[in-house]
């Protein structure tokens, strides 16, 4: 090997992975000071319920922890698929992924290739766009308004679509803005899809986290070329069990599975033979409970917003999140960096796109307790 060719073998970016940064969520917490109140990561602060602790426990002890079949337990995969009866899927049409993160992951490396365009809604969870380039797809990014509330806007949805579309990103609940997809948004969305063979991949990962009489409703209720990405880890605080879900047209998911096998075998056994205890009384009272919790707590934090810091805050109808109108007192980040030196950590909105520059998300994953310190501690490093 000549000298030129041992240079040419040196690391170089490939084009999936250029652009793509890790999130500025992670460097914001990274750098807080010891004492933070978290208003910034989307990690329950609750813990897991105790049926599924004490079933890994037992699990551990008593079971076979070899891997399972690449798509999953059988028995795990009939429990998921009983919260969408409307879809009537077999089992085989349900992968159980290493948190929705991988559901994503698999939708869209199974979706997509060069040239093709994904719709994104902005603001939105900041792994779309990155999933979509390591995909090799296009990014193409649809306004949820900031003067509509970030609420969702048919024509700026529809404006976007072109031959090249071959996925539509839906978020309901949505991080950043907590606010949910109504049943009229999501007809619209189907009514415009309809026809065009274009699939929505439903991220439905707060489905079980909201705060109106009914649970949000699923694009997948109105459009059968649908893609549902969903887990436990945020209504179950089981974030780190990593324990998420693919389903839908089973045509794709014969192929998601080839995606996820070759990536992952399947996700821990301990976790999916735990995770079947979220199907009992004791798991679905104990998410019951946490949704209660967050509603208390989302009341609380609009208030002190608006009472103690005198800021607008979307309240949001699910998630954990709220937005905060802070495009009066100037610069997002010089902002992000005030509240991080008196010990409060948010996060600036355009993180999560252009749309939501002017707005922290602030996040309630914190005691009420931590909620009144935490905007009492911006309150002074605002000097009001
Ligand atoms: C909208 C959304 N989707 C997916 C995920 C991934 O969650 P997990 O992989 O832990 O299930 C998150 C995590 O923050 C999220 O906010």
């Amino acid at each position: 090997m000549t000298q030129a060719t041992r240079h040419n073998k040196e690391f170089r970016i490939p084009k999936r992975l250029e652009g793509i940064q890790q999130s500025n969520i992670r460097r914001i917490f990274d750098s807080a000071l010891p004492g933070s109140i978290n208003f910034g990561l989307g990690q329950p602060d609750l813990p897991t319920a105790q049926c599924i602790k004490d079933e890994a426990i037992r699990v551990i002890n008593e079971e076979p922890l070899g891997y399972t079949s690449h798509s999953g337990l059988p028995e795990l995969r009939e429990k998921i698929i009983t919260e969408y009866p409307h879809l009537d899927l077999a089992a085989s049409d349900c992968i159980v992924t290493v948190g929705s993160n991988e559901s994503l992951f698999c939708a869209l490396m199974t979706l997509c290739q060069e040239g093709d365009e994904v719709l994104v809604p902005n603001p939105a969870f900041p792994a779309y766009p990155a999933i979509n380039n390591l995909a090799g797809a296009e990014t193409v990014l649809y306004r949820l308004p900031k003067e509509k509330g970030f609420g969702f806007d048919a024509a700026e949805f529809e404006k976007k679509i072109t031959d090249k579309t071959r996925a539509v990103i839906v978020l309901s609940p949505s991080n950043p803005t907590g606010r949910s997809l109504s049943r009229e948004d999501l007809q619209s969305i189907a009514k415009i899809l309809d026809g065009t063979g274009i699939y929505a991949v439903s991220d439905e990962i707060y489905r079980e986290l909201y705060f109106t009489e009914e649970r949000p409703a699923s694009i997948s209720e109105y459009y059968e070329n649908t893609l549902i990405v969903g887990g436990l880890s945020k209504n179950m605080s089981m974030t780190g069990w990593r324990m998420g879900w693919l389903m839908g047209v089973p045509e794709v998911m014969k192929k998601a599975l080839v995606v996820h096998g070759y990536n992952t075998v399947c996700t821990s056994t301990i976790t999916q033979r735990a995770a079947l205890a979220y199907w009992t009384e004791e798991g679905k009272r104990a998410e019951a409970d946490s949704r209660e919790i967050y509603k208390r707590r989302r009341d609380l934090l609009v208030k002190l917003i608006d009472e103690e810091l005198g800021l607008n805050a979307v309240s949001p109808e699910g998630a954990f999140y709220s937005m905060v109108d802070v495009s009066e007192l100037g610069d997002e980040m010089e902002l992000v960096n005030k509240f991080l030196q008196n010990r409060v950590i948010t996060v600036n909105g355009s993180g999560f796109g252009d749309e939501a520059k002017g707005f922290l998300r602030i996040s309630f994953c914190a005691s009420e307790e931590n909620i009144r310190e935490g905007v009492g501690r911006m309150k002074s490093a605002l000097d009001i």
